[in-house]
């Protein structure tokens, strides 16, 4: 790889969102060209333009009209994350529905071979449901590394989402990439 290699990053509508320029400065630092992707619950919680200046391309939320040529050149990713990924989007994810831009994105990268890693950000009430237990079976068993369990991100109690955005890794998610683009390398 020659250039900064491309990071895509689905952001969805839960608590830690209005929070991802963190990881997309973190992931400039680090060497990587971030690109966001923002699924349209996510979009209240952003703002368009200051993202936009940080990664230097529009925040992507829907499709294109079918008569538009693509727009801008955003490169092929070479490594995505989904964060914080919510209890629909996983559950949609997993099932092959995709009803928005991100959705497709994020159904064709499991094809394309690249490391995808996911920081849900799902209460204890929804994590527990069968759903989304085999929602994230499914999804592990095609490759995708999700965050979630001992050792990892755990969900929190229903109405204390707020007392646990500071604590949101971002950065292990970006190391868990780094992990798996480069193996070799020790992060
Ligand atoms: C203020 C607010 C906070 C929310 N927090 C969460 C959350 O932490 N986790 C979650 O799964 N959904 C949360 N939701 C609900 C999702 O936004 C909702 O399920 C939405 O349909 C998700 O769409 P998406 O998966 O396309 O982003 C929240 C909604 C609002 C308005």
């Amino acid at each position: 790889m020659t250039d900064s290699p491309a990071l895509w990053i689905v952001t969805c509508g839960a608590g830690p969102a209005p929070y991802v320029g963190r990881l997309i400065t973190e992931a400039k630092d680090r060497g990587w060209r971030p690109y966001l992707i923002a699924t349209p619950s996510a979009v209240p919680f952003l703002d368009l333009d200051e993202l936009a200046s940080l990664t230097g391309a529009p925040v992507r939320h829907s499709h294109r009209p079918p008569d538009n040529q693509r727009s801008g050149p955003r490169p092929k990713a070479d490594a995505l994350i989904v964060a914080p990924a919510t209890y629909n989007t996983i559950n949609k994810w997993a099932n092959g529905i995709a009803d928005t831009y991100a959705l497709d994105i994020l159904a064709e990268a499991i094809g394309n071979d690249i490391p995808i890693v996911v920081l849900p950000f799902v209460n204890a009430s929804l994590a527990s449901r069968a759903p989304f237990r085999r929602s994230v079976d499914q999804l592990r068993a095609e490759g995708v590394h999700i965050m979630l369990g001992p050792g990892e991100w755990q969900p929190h109690p229903p109405g204390t989402g707020s007392e646990r955005l500071s604590q949101f890794p971002w950065s292990r998610a970006l190391a868990h990439v780094e992990e798996a683009t480069w193996p070799h390398v020790k992060s």
